[in-house]
């Protein structure tokens, strides 16, 4: 038999978000809130239950893969209701139950397993997370007696119980014959007309509560989109924290967003109002300035990202100079010590190492060969209004500025193409391209069109 379930609430309606996404989908750092209590209440390698009603099928087809077993509760009569629904249909079996619900994403592992060692250590039937807050509302009040304890909902609290700030964090350990004892003896004789969770607490009970020191910052809970981007801002501070005392130098670290999943080496200078988004990795010694925006990429040591730029599933080599105002658009590969300067889009290209595209630019479906400089204002035409085609520049090359290649079209290695020609067929290695109209210089003429 497993040591502990992990059974995650995901049943209810979030009636208080007025919202239409489903309370367990809402985006929280690039990831869904569920995501995060799912990665925490993961211990000792813990089978998964999800309690799921409101929207279950957009919410099971997310989460299939990513739970154990999906259980439904297909009237949303309260939280005890929920964990009966759970210990009726379940096919898994131990000794502990984590109830844990969908909304209190800021949790963590070690606080779980800390919770755990203290249940067991003192052989407790159940015990409850609770935190000290000075703003309670909205939260069960956690009222402690000599032995045992009971969780006032604040519906249902007089006065004196709405002054206690010690709170209900909604999740809870429980030997698991005790909860399949005590489940059933709940009733809806309260405010909210709800089989409560909370009614198994009594006073005399062997149970307790395990009070977390600053507790609201991992046990906050989600009910309105106003605690959303507070949480949202606190995974954020907690992700930037990490980078930060592992050696990464933030300029300025409230302005900025890093995703859960992004990665940064040490030695690296973030600036102000960078955006790391989805799974990113940055190598050490890089510079990402100011107003950056940077997803699902990959830049790897030594390279610069000068202010503003656009960065979309992009890899960086080591030592490139990007920007400023450049964007990478999807599958863009510059390799090492290359630069892409100001006003310069890159789409599905290969930029070889050392070559430049430096100003001005729009190099789609490309490959550019190593040292070739390509010039101000140059546009590889790749598309004949049906399909893309492909532009490929040897090594070594000079493209003068205001030139377009109409590809499909090669350009050998080591050729000179003068500025403002389209190159409309082939080059041969070593070759010289020019197309420009013939230039008539008339004197005096001006005057003619100028107006006086
Ligand atoms: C609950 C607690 C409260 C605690 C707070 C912490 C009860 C009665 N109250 O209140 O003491 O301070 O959490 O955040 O438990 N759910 C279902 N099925 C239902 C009802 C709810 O699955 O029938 C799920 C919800 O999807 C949610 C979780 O249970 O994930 C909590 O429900 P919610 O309505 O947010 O409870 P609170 O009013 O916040
Ligand atoms: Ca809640």
């Amino acid at each position: 038999m497993d040591k502990i379930t992990s059974v995650i609430l995901a049943a209810g309606k979030g009636s208080r978000l007025n919202c239409d996404i489903p309370k367990p989908l809402l985006p929280l750092c690039g990831k869904k809130m569920l995501d995060y209590v799912i990665d925490a209440v993961k211990i000792n390698n813990s089978s998964i239950s999800l309690v799921l009603g409101h929207e279950k099928e957009v919410i099971e087809t997310a989460y299939r893969d990513k739970v154990t077993e999906t259980v439904y509760q297909d009237q949303q009569l309260g939280t005890g209701h929920a964990v009966k629904c759970f210990l009726d249909q379940t096919k898994l079996d131990s000794e502990y139950i984590l109830v844990a619900c969908a909304d209190t994403p800021l949790l963590t592992k070690e606080l779980i397993s800390n919770c755990l060692n203290y249940a067991e250590s003192n052989d407790f039937d159940a015990v409850v997370l609770t935190f000290e807050t000075q703003s309670p509302a909205g939260y069960g009040r956690v009222q402690r007696f000599s032995k045992g304890l009971s969780i006032v909902e604040e519906k249902d609290a007089t006065s004196d119980q709405k002054n206690i700030n010690e709170c209900n964090s909604g999740i809870y350990i429980f030997k698991k014959v005790f909860i399949e004892k005590m489940i059933n003896n709940l009733d809806q004789n309260n405010a909210q007309n709800e089989f409560y969770l909370t009614d198994v607490f009594e006073k005399d009970l062997n149970v307790s509560s395990f009070k977390v020191k600053n507790g609201e910052s991992l046990l906050m809970g989600v009910n309105d989109l106003v605690q959303l981007s507070i949480i949202e801002g606190s995974l954020n501070k907690r992700k930037v924290q990490e980078l930060q005392r592992s050696g990464v130098i933030f300029q300025d670290p409230e302005s900025c967003f890093v995703s859960h999943d992004t990665q940064i080496k040490p030695n690296t200078i973030i600036g102000r109002n960078v955006e790391l988004r989805g799974n990113c990795t940055i190598g050490s010694n890089c510079f990402i300035d100011s107003g950056c925006i940077i997803t699902d990429s990959e830049i790897k040591s030594g390279s610069t990202i000068l202010p503003n730029s656009v960065l979309e599933t992009s890899n960086v080599d080591m030592n490139v100079s990007i920007g400023p105002f450049a964007r990478l658009r999807p599958g863009s590969f510059i390799q090492s010590h290359a630069k892409i300067g100001n006003f310069v889009e890159v789409k599905k290209s290969k930029i070889a190492e050392g070559a430049k595209v430096s100003h001005l630019s729009y190099v789609g479906d490309s490959e550019i060969g190593k040292n070739t400089n390509i010039g101000c204002g140059f546009i590889s035409c790749n598309y004949d209004g049906k399909n893309k085609h492909k532009t490929i520049i040897g090594e070594n090359c000079f493209i003068g500025s205001d030139s377009q290649t109409v590809a499909p079209v090669v350009i050998g290695d080591n050729c000179f193409v003068a500025s403002s020609t389209t190159v409309s067929k082939d080059m041969p290695d070593g070759s010289f391209g020019i197309s420009r109209g013939k230039l008539d210089i008339k004197e005096g003429l001006a005057s003619k069109f100028i107006k006086k």
